[in-house]
């Protein structure tokens, strides 16, 4: 998740792109640089680091110009390394180019480009992008642009500058986010509003599969392929905190909202319609079959990843999952050997505990795979191979799009080990697949629908003081975050219970008016979770359901939240979702510090 900006006017662009370069900062921070047109030539100053980095180097270059564009990355395809840092250049030096997303066929593209001759400076996808205008430019940026976007995959926000036409900027979305500000005789380009919010209140909003040709005096808008569009001005009326946050009033709730985009980045360039390639994790299905035992290292929101993980892997896999909270690991004397893998997970990469255990597990002899968010962090520069979630920089305390891109990472490693050991069929994962693949959208659709619904339910919880959470199998695990998230945030006391274990104690807590989460997305036991909510309406408990939309009636539910139907195994993605999002309005109605809750840290570097 990385960010984009750019400017065509009568200023100088280049305190205007540092200057939105450190409000995306949030996007992406491992690198960053930036392009402006002079006298016929492109500058290009770009650095690994942080923005102070480039900042010094603007400083020293004194670059100038009145068009350019720049970019700050969170590293996909590539280690962060000046060489990988945006913009990326064609072999003349007359295109250059900054992109948000990821480029799913670029091997492809990159090496029908190497065998005419091509050069690549380095390990990006994006690197593709100048290269192929060059090859195709007919003369016409704008018509090389459509030709060249017609045969890229994935996701992508593109500006585009060019020598051969100095007038111009040219910007493209498809699936990552692109606004254009309009101020007087000149235009801002940015992945986000808050870039550009200093200059203009104006903008407006591409949506996927439309491009912009910007001069300082005009704006075409149309569609890739060739439809001109009319769009209406989007008048921003945020105040600076909220530009912030992008307009929501908390970076929780913002990051809730970007779960969608988070899990299409997690899975860009991981799936094809049988398999799942996953190139940065380096295990052959050779290496895989020697490992008779998983274990599953982590703390907090992440350790209750692996609990789901562990569903995933056993299901599909037929390889027996231990989870292990990542404080106890170390102090358990583990039991380890070369038939063992172990999987640690963390969003910060810099939690103390999990490091330990991932150290204590190498010291004796295992092979550790990192499931991680951000990148060049201590796990995964000391683990042996590495899976990025890609869900871009969380800031809230309580982490909501890293856990869900945590689910998203088990179940395609559970596919691919379910598949290296012959136990997948391709039928069978294909519907796997294709089921992943409809997550994102299926999120969005569950945010539209249920947000106000659950805001008006949040009153039902705020003036509690304890609160139960109870779901079996797959849905036990997420009714365990479903807790963690309303206590951190909220201070209610949230107990989560494998529902058939109610009765053997917790049903004693149960009394009129006490809020029960029952989570019913389990087919396979449903009938057997609904008596458990039985149980619980008898003693006066108020149940709110979160099941299966299209599932049947069922009467004792006070109230119910219906999630997008999809594979039995993947619920857990979507069940999270109005958990999250519960926690959030209730904390909310109860004026709690949302994104900073008391006594807790982002990222926790001391055992
Ligand atoms: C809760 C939360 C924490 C973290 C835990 C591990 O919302 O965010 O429980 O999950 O501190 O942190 P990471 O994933 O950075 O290792």
């Amino acid at each position: 998740m990385c960010g984009i900006v750019g400017y065509i006017g009568k200023q100088d662009a280049t305190s205007i792109l540092v200057d939105g370069l450190n409000r995306l900062e949030y996007r992406g921070y491992d690198s960053a640089g930036v392009a402006l047109f002079k006298d016929n030539e492109i500058d290009v100053v770009k650095t690994v680091g942080k923005l102070a980095d480039l900042e010094e180097l603007v400083a020293d270059e004194q670059p100038s110009g009145t068009i350019g564009i720049g970019h700050t990355r969170w590293a996909t395809h590539g280690k962060p390394s000046t060489p990988n840092a945006h913009p990326h250049t064609s072999a003349s030096g007359k295109f250059v180019v900054v992109h948000n997303g990821i480029i799913e066929n670029y091997v492809e593209l990159k090496e029908e480009l190497q065998e005419k001759g091509y050069h690549f400076e380095s390990e990006t996808d994006t690197e593709v992008i100048p290269h192929l205008i060059e090859e195709n430019y007919t003369g016409d940026l704008e018509e090389t642009v459509r030709q060249v976007v017609a045969k890229l995959e994935g996701s992508y926000a593109l500006a585009i500058l060019s020598t051969e036409e100095p007038d111009k900027l040219i910007v493209v979305r498809e699936d990552s986010p692109l606004i254009i500000g309009l101020g007087d005789d000149e235009y801002y380009i940015a992945s986000d509003i808050p870039a550009i919010l200093e200059y203009t209140d104006e903008v407006y909003i591409l949506n996927d599969g439309e491009m912009g040709v910007i001069t300082r005096e005009t704006i075409d808008l149309s569609t890739v392929d060739g439809k001109p569009v009319e769009k209406e001005v989007f008048e921003v009326d945020w105040d600076p905190g909220m530009a912030e946050k992008a307009g929501y009033d908390h970076f929780m709730l913002k990051e809730i909202h970007e779960q969608p985009e988070a899990l299409s980045q997690c899975l860009a360039g991981r799936l094809d319609t049988t398999d799942i390639s996953l190139d940065d994790v380096n295990l052959t299905a050779d290496e895989l079959k020697q490992y008779d035992r998983i274990q599953v290292i982590a703390c907090g929101t992440a350790y209750n990843s692996g609990l789901v993980g562990k569903y995933a892997i056993e299901k599909l896999a037929r390889i027996p999952v231990e989870v292990y909270i990542g404080s106890e690991y170390r102090y358990r004397d583990p039991i380890i050997d070369d038939r063992t893998l172990v999987i640690v997970v963390s969003q910060s990469g810099e939690t103390a505990d999990t490091l330990a255990a991932l150290r204590e597990a190498q010291d004796k002899g295992a092979k550790v795979i990192a499931i991680c968010n951000v990148v060049g962090s201590t796990i995964p520069r000391e683990a042996d191979e590495v899976l990025y979630l890609q869900a871009g920089p969380e800031i809230a305390v309580a982490s909501t799009k890293a856990y869900i891109t945590m689910l998203m990472a088990f179940y395609m490693l559970a596919i691919y080990f379910g598949r290296a050991k012959d136990l997948l069929a391709d039928e069978d994962s294909r519907r796997l697949i294709t089921a992943l693949k409809a997550l994102p959208k299926q999120t969005q659709q569950l945010i539209d629908e249920n947000e106000d619904k659950i805001k008006a339910l949040a009153s039902e919880f705020a003036n509690q003081e304890n609160s139960f959470f109870i779901g079996r199998s797959i849905d036990n695990a997420v009714a365990i975050e479903g807790a963690l998230k309303l206590k951190e945030i909220s201070y209610i006391h949230a107990e989560s219970y494998a529902a058939g274990e109610l009765k053997h104690g917790t049903l004693a807590l149960i009394e009129e008016g006490v809020p029960v989460v029952a989570l019913a997305t389990q087919e396979s036991v449903l009938d057997k979770t609904l008596s458990n909510v039985k149980e619980v309406k008898a003693r006066g408990g108020v149940v709110t359901g979160v099941t299966l939309a299209g599932e049947r009636e069922i009467e004792d539910l006070d109230y119910r939240i219906e999630i997008p139907e999809t594979e039995e195994l993947l619920t857990s993605i979507l069940a999270v979702v109005p958990l999250q999002l519960l926690a959030y309005y209730v904390a909310v109605e109860r004026g709690c510090d949302v994104d900073q809750p008391r006594n807790l840290a982002k990222s926790v570097t001391v055992e």
